[in-house]
C-alpha cells in the first residue's frame, strides 16, 4: 500500500469510527425510549379511544373507567356521546371518531363490520401504528356481501386491510355485550380468546382484557381471528383451559 493509500485509509477510518459510535448511541437511545414507552403503556393508566359507543363500546368503556383508565367515546352522534359521558365522571370524554383515534394509546373499534371500509378511510393516518382492539364481527345478514368476503379471508386479516398500518388484536368478539358489562364485578375468571401479531399490542390489550374481568387467552396469530366469531367453538364463556383445548384442535 502506498503512503497516499495509507493516508486515505486512515482518513476513512477517522470518519467511519465516530459514525459507528454515533449510530450506536442513537440506536441505544431509541431502544431505551421504546422500552420506556412500552413499560409506560404496560403499567400506567391508559388513554383509550372508543370508536362505536354502542352495546360493546359502552360496556367495555365503563369497565375501563372503573379500572381507572381515561376513555373517549365516539360514534356518528356526538351529542348522544356527550350526554352519555356526562353520567360517567371526569375520566370520560366524548369526541368524533378521529378525535378518539388521536386521543387513544389504545383504540377499541366496535362498529358494525360494514362500517369498517369507510371508517378506515375517514381515520386515515390518525390510526397509523395504533394498538387497535377489533371487536367487530362480519355478519352477512347485517353487513351484506362484504361480510361474506371478510369471513372467507378471515375476520382478523380482513379488519387489518380496512384499518391498515395498525397493530390489531382481535378480541371481545363472541361474548354478549351484556355479559361484558358485568364481568369485572363478577370475577368469574372466564378466558377471553385473543389473536394478534404484535407482541407489545398483545401485552397492552391483555391488561385491558384483565381490567374488563377476563383472563387473556392468546390463541394465535391474527389469522386465527377467523375463529373469533359468534357461533364458533370458541364463542361464549369458557375457562382458559377449555379455550386452549378448543384452539389446539382448530389449528
Ligand atoms: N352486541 C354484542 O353482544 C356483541 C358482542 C361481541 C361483538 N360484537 C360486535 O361488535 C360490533 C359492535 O356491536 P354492538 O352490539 O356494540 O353494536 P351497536 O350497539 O349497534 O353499536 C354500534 C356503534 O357503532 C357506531 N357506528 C356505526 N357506524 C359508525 C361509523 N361509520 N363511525 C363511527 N361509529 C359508527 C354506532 O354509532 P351511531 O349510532 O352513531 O351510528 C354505535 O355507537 C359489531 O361488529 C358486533 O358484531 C357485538
Amino acid at each position: 500500500m502506498s503512503k497516499t493509500q495509507r493516508n486515505q485509509s486512515h482518513h476513512h477510518r477517522c470518519l467511519f469510527l465516530p459514525l459507528i459510535g454515533l449510530t450506536f448511541i442513537a440506536s441505544l437511545f431509541v431502544s431505551m425510549w421504546l422500552t420506556a414507552s412500552a413499560q409506560t403503556l404496560a403499567s400506567e393508566k391508559l388513554k383509550i379511544g372508543i370508536i362505536g359507543s354502542g352495546r360493546v363500546g359502552s360496556a367495555l368503556g365503563k369497565a375501563w373507567l372503573t379500572a381507572g383508565h381515561q376513555v373517549m367515546f365516539s360514534s356518528q352522534h356526538l351529542e348522544d356521546d356527550k350526554a352519555f359521558v356526562a353520567t360517567l365522571g371526569p375520566n370520560a370524554l366524548a369526541g368524533t371518531p378521529t378525535e378518539a383515534a388521536q386521543y387513544g394509546d389504545v383504540l377499541l373499534v366496535a362498529v358494525p363490520y360494514g362500517a369498517l371500509p369507510s371508517l378506515g378511510k375517514e381515520l386515515g393516518n390518525t390510526i397509523k401504528d395504533k394498538i387497535v382492539i377489533d371487536a367487530c364481527n362480519p355478519i352477512v345478514t347485517r353487513d351484506g356481501e362484504m361480510a361474506a368476503a371478510a369471513r372467507d379471508k378471515g375476520a382478523g386479516l380482513a379488519s387489518s386491510e380496512f384499518l391498515p398500518n395498525t397493530r390489531i388484536v382481535r378480541t371481545f368478539n363472541a361474548i354478549p355485550a351484556a355479559k361484558m358489562a358485568e364481568a369485572a364485578t363478577k370475577q368469574a375468571n372466564f378466558g377471553m380468546p385473543m389473536a394478534g401479531d404484535d407482541a407489545l399490542a398483545i401485552q397492552i390489550v391483555s391488561r385491558l382484557v384483565r381490567d374488563a374481568g377476563y383472563e387473556p387467552t392468546l390463541i394465535g396469530k391474527l389469522a386465527m381471528g377467523k375463529y373469533l366469531l359468534p357461533g364458533t367453538p370458541l364463542a361464549g364463556e369458557h375457562s382458559v383451559e377449555e379455550l386452549r383445548k378448543i384452539a389446539a384442535e382448530l389449528k
